[in-house]
């Protein structure tokens, strides 16, 4: 997902924490007070608890449980009327160290109504969780891995490199996750999401909003317990059947390039805003082939800023990144800007400021690919033997997107060879009727999960709606939007569905100066109700020489 949060300031007392406030395994109130500050930053009031889940649901009498520590971000209006489940995505996107910053906060409060108690937790397998996922023992191994992260044309034999990755990947993690790697999967998780809401003791019903792959987990929680889904949210929709039961996630791709488009149509609308623009005449057109020249040049000649190698690989990879989320467009285009007009000490003084290039741990780093592969492998049903089997999968992602195609190929390869067979995994369909409507969120233009794919899951969810949102990037979270919030608002308050077709438009225009939430948050709630500093676009996807960022949903 995208989220940006703003500085982070601690306010809380030191807590005496965790275990001390857990409850054992049968009971069910769950106890709140203060969270750990390292584990927890948060500007807004956080409490948290720790929920014990039984480790294997397969395994009824094993009293062998997993702590799931739980924040529970409170609600501004009192008293709330009950609590929200979180999923931001990945798998394996951090969850508990960001819902207490202010921006993504007081973003989450206005899309609720401000008047609920905002829950998240780990699942297990992610870095944050008491299970994650963990597969190299030894630190030159992980170094070795992280700088071998590549996008999958990066040269011609680049496809076979990451083939063998993917297995040296899945043999590892065989061996060292032998004991906890099949416990991991959406099934799983979503189990203990129910846990959590007998927990909650409030109405024993699920209320969740999940975004990208927290859509999947979403649809699965919903397939799973449908009697238990009160009001569900699923925000950036990932194709379920994709992500369960073909080689690669095929549909994923399918607007990245229109959304790339995007960049340099929108910048020509408003060249005064955007760098690649300003003091010339050139079409949007004419500035995108420069970036894809840029790509091809420095594919066969790289340049490099000081200890920064700009690469086809940090390249593509910093290009991808920008289709999280539009706001980061206008600092993107100064980047980029920067590179073509040969001002490369410039490149390196802003890659060392946002510090994102400086990896100092391989495993903290590796953290999230690992817990991507060890949820998304273990769900996805298919295997590839050989590399020639999987190559059609490849041309087939090639040919749907020219700047995502080759983007998670060591991801795919690492699945279809995979070894790790979860004790549960969701073999259903998604014909589900939930208790109470579920409502989509699909975006016209979102590089990585297509409106077509909101459409998709929400065709065979009994009942539900979906709302389009008019805009760019990653979920509706990128795209702030007034009609959006009132749209959600209504939805969590009242259980009110938009009407069919409905589709809400952005706030900004593309390359606005200072688009963010708060303009449209205190257009619905009165003026001051946001007090974020406004969102900071970051530049992601670049590592000090040589890896790019894991993709991931
Ligand atoms: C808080 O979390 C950090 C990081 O996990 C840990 O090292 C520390 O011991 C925790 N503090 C307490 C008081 O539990
Ligand atoms: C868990 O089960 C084992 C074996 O049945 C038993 O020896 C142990 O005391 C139990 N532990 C707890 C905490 O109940
Ligand atoms: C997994 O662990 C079990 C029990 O420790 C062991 O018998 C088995 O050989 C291990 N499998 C692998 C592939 O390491
Ligand atoms: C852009 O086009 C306008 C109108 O044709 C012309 O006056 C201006 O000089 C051009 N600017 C540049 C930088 O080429
Ligand atoms: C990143 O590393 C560079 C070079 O060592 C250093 O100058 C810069 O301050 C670092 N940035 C951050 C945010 O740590
Ligand atoms: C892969 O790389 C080759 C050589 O640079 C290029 O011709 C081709 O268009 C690329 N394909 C994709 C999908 O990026
Ligand atoms: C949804 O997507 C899957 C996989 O692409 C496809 O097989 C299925 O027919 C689609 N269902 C609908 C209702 O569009
Ligand atoms: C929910 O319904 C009430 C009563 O009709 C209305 O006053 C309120 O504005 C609605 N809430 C939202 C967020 O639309
Ligand atoms: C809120 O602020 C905007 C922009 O500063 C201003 O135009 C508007 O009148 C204010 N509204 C209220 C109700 O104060």
């Amino acid at each position: 997902m995208v989220s940006s949060r703003g500085a982070v300031e601690f306010f809380l007392i030191p807590s005496f924490f965790a275990l001390s406030l857990a409850q054992p395994f049968g009971t069910s109130k769950l106890q709140w007070g203060p969270c750990n500050e390292t584990e927890v930053p948060s500007d807004v009031p956080v409490e948290c608890s720790v929920l014990y889940v039984p480790l294997d649901y397969t395994e009824p009498n094993s009293n062998e449980t997993l702590p799931l520590d739980l924040v529970k971000v409170l609600s501004p209006v009192k008293p709330s009327r009950g609590s929200i489940l979180f999923n931001f995505g990945g798998p394996g996107e951090p969850s508990r160290s960001v819902i207490g910053g202010q921006t993504l906060a007081e973003n989450l409060f206005a899309l609720t109504d401000r008047q609920f108690d905002l829950v998240t937790f780990d699942p297990r397998g992610t870095s944050g969780s008491k299970i994650p996922m963990n597969c190299f023992e030894v630190e030159s191994d992980a170094w070795s891995f992280l700088y071998d992260i590549s996008v999958g044309n990066q040269s011609e034999v680049e496809l076979g490199r990451q083939w063998a990755r993917g297995k040296m990947l899945a043999d590892a993690c065989l061996r060292t996750q032998n004991k906890t790697g099949s416990l991991l999967s959406s099934a799983f998780v979503a189990r203990d999401m129910i846990q959590i809401v007998d927990a909650l003791q409030e109405d024993g019903l699920l209320r969740y909003w999940g975004f990208s792959y927290g859509t999947t987990l979403g649809a699965t929680a919903a397939a799973m317990f449908p009697d238990r889904v009160e009001k569900m949210i699923l925000d950036g929709v990932q194709n379920p059947h994709d992500y369960y039961h073909e080689q690669a996630n095929f549909q994923e791709w399918t607007d990245s390039d229109a959304e790339f488009s995007a960049i340099f149509t929108g910048c020509v609308a408003n060249r005064d805003n955007c760098a690649l623009a300003t003091g010339n005449n050139k079409t949007a057109a004419e500035l995108e082939q420069e970036v894809w020249d840029l790509l091809d040049t420095v594919k066969y000649h790289p340049l490099f800023a000081r200890n920064y190698l700009l690469d086809y690989n940090n390249l593509k990879s910093y290009l991808v990144q920008q289709l999280y989320g539009s706001a980061g467009w206008p600092a993107g285009a100064v980047f980029i800007n920067f590179i073509l007009t040969g001002q490369l000490d410039t490149v390196a003084d802003v890659l060392d400021a946002t510090g994102q290039a400086n990896v100092t741990d391989p495993f903290a780093t590796l953290s999230l690919y690992q817990a991507l592969a060890g949820i998304y492998c273990g769900d996805n049903q298919v295997r590839t033997e050989k590399f020639e089997d999987f190559l059609p999968a490849v041309e087939r992602l090639y040919s749907t997107s020219r700047i995502l195609g080759d983007g998670a190929i060591g991801v795919a390869s690492a699945c279809q060879q995979w070894k790790i067979e979860p004790k549960e995994r969701y073999t259903g369909d998604f014909n589900v009727k939930t208790k109470s409507p579920v409502l989509f969120i699909g975006n016209t233009f979102d590089g990585l999960t297509p409106l077509v794919s909101a459409k998709n899951v929400s065709s065979t969810f009994e009942g539900s709606a979906l709302l389009t949102v008019n805009g760019y990037g990653h979920s509706s979270l990128a795209v702030p939007s007034a009609c959006t919030l009132r749209t959600t608002s209504a939805y969590w308050s009242n259980g009110t569905l938009p009407a069919e077709g409905m589709v809400c438009e952005a706030h900004f225009p593309l390359f606005s100066p200072g688009a963010s939430w708060v303009d449209p948050i205190n257009e619905v709630y009165g003026n001051g109700t946001a007090t974020a500093k406004r969102d900071v676009s970051h530049l992601h996807g670049f590592r000090r020489s040589l890896a790019p960022l894991p993709l991931k949903w």
